[in-house]
């Protein structure tokens, strides 16, 4: 068993109870633009080996939360976790992002890959439970995994890419092989999140990195479909408490409905989406995760704080709204520059949470007829 939690202002949002202020995390809140990480990655020798010893995996997970007021921890890993366990030997080369040795190209690729299991991936679960035990019940742990989609154009690729056309040669070619390839990935992931979550994690969230390079019917069909496999399938209780699912298609602004309806707790969003807009499409069934534009991190205190007020304004009164960026912290940021944003959310976001008004509808000015 593991201690009460003692701020679970991120979880209360998520599940849209009240809360005294909003919550906030940044994504990859531990990275390169942190000194210390980079001290740690030169230690362990490379970025793998951060991910594959539990120590250094919570070393670098807890960095962030050593220097900022986090409502919220997120494990040390990779979304490539996943690959590299069904055998694609993956590597970083420096500059050029992530790498595999093997790719997947045709029907027999797709057919002598395995479907994996959490005890294919017992050092993700050891890093989960290491780092549940030293946050001590300070924040919640989210666990996470990229989405079957967003998986299979790195596979494909072989690595990053910018027209993603092994991939959608495959999907208009030979739809079957891909579909084959996509079931596989989303049985693996919802084993790896359900291992997850026993292991710990009081929260998960699906990234999906490259659903918004596909048009509507193909988002719906090549990563949809295989995100709603995973949300049926996932652990939504354990141990009495619920664990919250945060759904994230960068640049799927346009189907947050359709998102919605696979029945995801939140909906994250980058800072091409409108909050207030956002809100008013979907805010009565999900809640919603962002979206400030992490080139904020690159202005002064000023600016900052009024982005800041901005995007909490553009969500309004009530519980619902996690604030974090739109995507990833850069690595040039400067490591000064994130306090400002969430001292400034935790100090702007209190007006929006004074519960003695329960007419937030009023409050938020929607009932001007
Ligand atoms: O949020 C966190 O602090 C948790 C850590 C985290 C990492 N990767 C650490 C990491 C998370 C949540 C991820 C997810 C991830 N990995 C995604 C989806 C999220 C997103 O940003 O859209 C994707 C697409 C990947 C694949 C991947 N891994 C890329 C594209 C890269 C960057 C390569 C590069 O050189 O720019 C990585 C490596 C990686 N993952 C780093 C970190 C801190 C940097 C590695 C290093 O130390 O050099």
């Amino acid at each position: 068993m593991y201690p009460t939690l003692k701020n679970d202002r991120f979880i209360r949002a998520l599940l849209k109870q009240p809360v005294d202020t909003t919550p906030v995390w940044m994504m990859r809140q531990a990275g390169r633009y942190l000194p210390e990480y980079r001290a740690s990655r030169a230690t362990a020798g490379d970025f793998l080996s951060l991910c594959k010893n539990n120590d250094f995996a919570c070393e670098v997970t807890l960095q962030p939360l050593e220097r900022y007021d986090l409502d919220a921890a997120i494990l040390f890993s990779d979304i490539l976790t996943i690959p590299d366990a069904m055998g694609l030997g993956l590597y970083f080369e420096t500059g050029e992002g992530p790498k595999f040795k093997h790719t997947i190209r045709t029907k027999d690729d797709v057919e002598a890959l395995p479907v994996t299991n959490e005890s294919d991936l017992d050092y993700v679960m050891g890093a989960v439970s290491t780092i549940r035990h030293a946050l001590n019940g300070r924040v919640p742990l989210i666990g996470f995994s990229g989405s079957p989609w967003t998986l299979a154009t790195y596979m494909v690729e072989g690595g990053s890419s910018k027209d993603f056309r092994h991939i959608k040669a495959m999907m208009f070619q030979s739809p079957e092989v891909l579909h084959q390839l996509l079931d596989k990935l989303a049985r693996s992931v919802i084993d790896y999140l359900n291992g997850q979550i026993k292991a710990g994690a009081q929260a998960v969230q699906i990234f999906d990195t490259w659903g918004g390079v596909l048009s509507g019917p193909m988002y719906q069909q090549f990563s949809l479909l295989y995100m709603k496999q995973i949300l049926d399938g996932l652990i939504r209780e354990h141990e009495g408490q619920k664990i919250p699912v945060i759904l994230f298609t960068k640049n799927g602004g346009q189907w947050l409905e359709n998102m919605a309806a696979t029945g995801p707790d939140a909906l994250g969003l980058d800072w091409t989406t409108d909050m207030a807009e956002a809100r008013a499409r979907v805010g009565d069934k999900v809640a919603l995760q962002g979206n400030i534009d992490p080139c904020v991190l690159y202005a002064g205190q000023d600016v900052i704080e009024r982005e800041v007020e901005n995007v909490l304004a553009g969500f309004g009164h009530g519980s619902g709204h996690v604030f974090n960026l739109g995507h990833g912290i850069h690595q040039f940021v400067d490591p000064e520059r994130p306090k400002y944003l969430i001292d400034a959310v935790h100090k702007l976001g209190e007006k929006y949470h004074m519960t003695q008004y329960d007419d937030l509808d009023a409050l938020n000015g929607l009932d001007n007829e």
